[in-house]
C-alpha cells in the first residue's frame, strides 16, 4: 500500500505525482483545500459538510468549482479503494490554475485539482492520556481565516515556534486577549461543567468537527456555548482541548507553561472524544 494522488485526471503513486511549477498555488499560495478522514473501515467521515465548507472557501477566493466537482465524491471512493488502508486521510486541493505567473487572474480559469489518499493520522495513546502543551502567539494572520486557503505560513511558522519551546500548539490570541484557534485546530475551554468555545469570527475556521461537537454534545446534554473567549478564562479553566478532522478532541495541559486545571487530561474532554466513531 503507497500513498495514491489523483491529479490531472489520473491516479498516480503520491510520491511520482507532478505539479507545474507555474502552478498558482505553488507560486501564491492561490488556492483553498479541505481534509476529510474516513471512520467505521473507509467511510468518508462528514463528507457534505466538508464539501459544504470547500465552497465557501472557493467563493470567497472566487475560484469557480471546476465542472469535475460533481464527480469528487466517485473520485473520493475510488480512491480511498485503490489506496487500500484501513482509514484514508484525504487531502483535496484546488488552486487557481496553471499559468506563468502573473498577479491579475487567468483567463480563460482552469482550476488546478489536487487530491493525496493516505493513512488516516494514529496518535501516541500518551497524547491522549496525558496531555500536550500549548503557547500562545499573537494574531498575526489575515482576516478571512474563515475561508480554508493554502496561504499558512503564519500557521507553520507558529506551530514551529512551539516545537522550538518543547510545546505542540500555538494558539492564536487577539490584541484584545480573545481567543481565536490553534494553527490547526479548534480551541474549547471547560468551566465548572460547562464547554465554552469561541464564536465564529473572521479569525476563526468554522471546524467540522466543532460543529460536530457542538450538535452532539447538545443532544446528549452535555452544556455548551459559544461565546467570546478571553486569555486569563482559558488559563483559568479546568480544561482545555483542540479539535480538529485529524486529531478529534486532544487535551492541553499546559498553555504558555501554566497548569491546566489538574494538569491532567479531564473527563469531559475524553466524553467529547467519545463522541467521535473509530
Ligand atoms: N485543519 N482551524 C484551522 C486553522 C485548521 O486548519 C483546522 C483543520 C481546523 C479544524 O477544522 P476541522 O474540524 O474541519 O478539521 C481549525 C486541517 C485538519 C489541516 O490543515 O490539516
Amino acid at each position: 500500500m503507497e500513498d495514491l494522488a489523483y491529479i490531472n485526471n489520473e491516479f498516480i503513486p503520491a510520491d511520482q505525482a507532478r505539479v507545474s511549477i507555474n502552478d498558482r498555488g505553488y507560486t501564491f499560495a492561490d488556492g483553498v483545500y479541505e481534509v476529510i478522514c474516513t471512520r467505521e473501515g473507509g467511510r468518508p467521515f462528514l463528507m457534505a459538510e466538508h464539501f459544504q465548507r470547500l465552497e465557501r472557501s472557493a467563493a470567497g477566493v472566487d475560484i469557480p468549482l471546476p465542472p469535475s466537482y460533481e464527480n469528487w465524491p466517485d473520485i473520493i471512493a475510488e480512491g480511498i479503494k485503490r489506496a487500500g488502508f484501513p482509514e484514508t486521510m484525504i487531502y483535496i486541493q484546488l488552486t487557481r490554475g496553471v499559468i506563468p505567473r502573473h498577479h491579475s487572474f487567468p483567463e480563460p480559469l482552469e482550476p488546478q485539482l489536487l487530491m493525496t489518499f493516505r493513512p488516516r493520522p494514529q496518535h501516541d495513546d500518551s497524547f491522549y492520556n496525558q496531555g500536550r502543551q500549548a503557547i500562545t502567539v499573537e494574531e498575526m494572520r489575515w482576516n478571512r481565516c474563515y475561508l480554508k486557503t493554502i496561504a499558512l505560513l503564519p500557521n507553520i511558522l507558529m506551530k514551529q515556534k512551539a516545537h522550538r519551546q518543547g510545546c505542540q500548539e500555538a494558539f492564536f490570541i487577539s490584541e484584545k486577549d480573545e481567543v481565536h484557534e490553534a494553527c490547526a485546530a479548534n480551541i474549547f475551554l471547560v468551566k465548572d461543567g460547562v464547554i465554552i468555545t469561541p464564536e465564529l469570527n473572521n479569525y476563526i475556521l468554522p471546524g467540522i468537527s466543532r460543529q460536530y461537537i457542538i450538535d452532539r454534545a447538545r443532544e446528549t446534554g452535555m452544556q455548551i456555548i459559544c461565546r467570546t473567549c478571553y486569555l486569563e478564562e482559558m488559563l483559568a479553566a479546568d480544561e482545555v482541548f483542540i479539535t480538529s478532522t485529524t486529531v478529534d478532541a486532544m487535551p492541553i495541559t499546559r498553555v504558555d507553561n501554566r497548569q491546566i486545571g489538574s494538569g491532567t487530561p479531564g473527563p469531559i474532554t475524553e466524553k467529547v472524544r467519545r463522541l467521535f466513531p473509530s
